[in-house]
């Protein structure tokens, strides 16, 4: 029997293995699958509510780095993913997205000369400042097979001169999650729970260094969500990372204080699909929910300056902002007044990605 061995470490890889692992049980007996978690996130509302969500089992084995630098962070997870690959001796290794568990597995498995597979690869925000873009990049030079999501995908890997004959394009395992979970998103009580009804609020995520880390930047934010909120209910669940600086920058108790800002803790998978089928519009710096949005028809703000899925503003509903409040102004009185710009689903983002993965897995990867 093959070993296949894939590897989950914060919150937007666990709705990408997911469907592998459902796929690998049910359609291919012949392989067991595995399930590291590097402990990347360890908060639960971070990461055992997904597992939950998504019916996954415990993970075989756990590594719990946690947090710290990037440097820190990396290198434990190494040192432990090390030790798993010796003992589990997996026939291949799957890892997934751009977190730095992602590059740090791939490192490791690459130099045991365990073959490694990048699900989501190819996607480039051509923004080096941002430690995903560092991690794609590092991640699809070293990996042997690459599985990728969009065109942007299969156009960057061909100019970085990455086998074609390695390069899959099979569409987004994400997506795949999204259709799984959308029957118990219906039945999820949590926008009444909020006070509210459908279409009627504006749901928001921030976590990105570039839009959290700096007070400034923070602040400005804060005071556009506060504006909005004189039109629309903002629901704003939090990430920690962002908790922690609002309430560093003092910036806490003001938002606290406004009625119309729902601040909710981080949901579980079920509750924030739901919340984003329901939303009226959602404004994001997150990679995932930019495709999350455009597959659910909903409007969507990305306030970065960069995105590494240009396939949902080219067909779906996001719009990408520059994160300055004179443009993010501009956009949410545009979408408060104006028509909304109708959105497709991209191609292959039919539910059937981990499908396509696992049988090219079987047949080729493992032949
Ligand atoms: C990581 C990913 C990012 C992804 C995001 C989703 C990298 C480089 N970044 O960013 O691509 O979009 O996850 O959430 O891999 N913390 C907790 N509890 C947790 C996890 C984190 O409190 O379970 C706090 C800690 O203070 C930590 C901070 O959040 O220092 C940042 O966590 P970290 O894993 O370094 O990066 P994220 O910002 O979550």
């Amino acid at each position: 029997m093959k070993k296949v061995l894939s590897v989950v470490g914060a919150r937007p890889n666990f709705m990408k293995v997911a469907p592998l692992h459902r796929t690998f049980v049910a359609q291919h007996p012949e392989i067991e699958h595995q399930i590291c978690h590097t402990g990347q996130h360890y908060d639960p509302r971070m990461s055992d509510a997904f597992f939950n969500d998504l019916d996954m089992p415990a993970p075989a084995y756990f590594l719990g780095v946690g947090s710290g630098s990037h440097a820190e962070q990396t290198a434990r997870v190494m040192v432990e993913f090390e030790k798993v690959c010796l003992e589990a001796k997996p026939d291949c290794v799957i890892v997934v997205g751009d977190v730095n568990s992602t590059i740090a597995c791939t490192l490791t498995a690459a130099k045991l000369h365990i073959p490694t597979i990048h699900v989501e690869a190819g996607l480039r925000s051509f923004d080096r400042t941002m430690p995903e873009e560092i991690n794609r990049i590092a991640t699809d030079a070293i990996c042997d097979y690459c599985f990728v999501t969009e065109q942007s995908g299969m156009d960057n890997l061909a100019h970085d001169g990455y086998p074609a004959e390695r390069t899959f394009f099979v569409g987004n395992t994400m997506i795949d999650s999204l259709m799984y979970a959308l029957p118990k998103a219906e039945q999820s009580g949590v926008v009444q729970e909020c006070g509210l009804t459908p279409k009627s609020y504006v749901l928001m995520t921030l976590h990105r260094p570039s839009n959290v880390d700096d007070p400034q930047q923070l602040a400005m934010l804060l005071d556009v969500f506060e504006e909005l909120s004189s039109q629309r209910d903002v629901v704003f669940p939090i990430h920690p990372r962002t908790r922690k600086n609002m309430e560093q920058s003092g910036l806490l108790a003001r938002t606290e204080a406004n009625p119309r800002i729902h601040l909710i803790e981080p949901q579980g998978y079920v509750r924030f699909l739901a919340l984003m089928k329901n939303a009226d519009f959602v404004m994001t710096d997150s990679g995932g929910i930019q495709e999350e949005t455009t597959v659910l028809g909903v409007p969507c703000l990305t306030l970065r300056t960069t995105t590494e899925r240009p396939v949902t503003v080219s067909l779906g509903t996001n719009i990408l902002i520059q994160p300055n409040g004179k443009e993010i102004r501009e956009a949410m009185n545009a979408l408060l007044t104006q028509p909304r710009k109708k959105g497709t689903v991209p191609p292959l983002w039919d539910g059937k990605a981990a499908e396509r993965i696992c049988e090219i897995i079987t047949t080729t990867v493992l032949a």
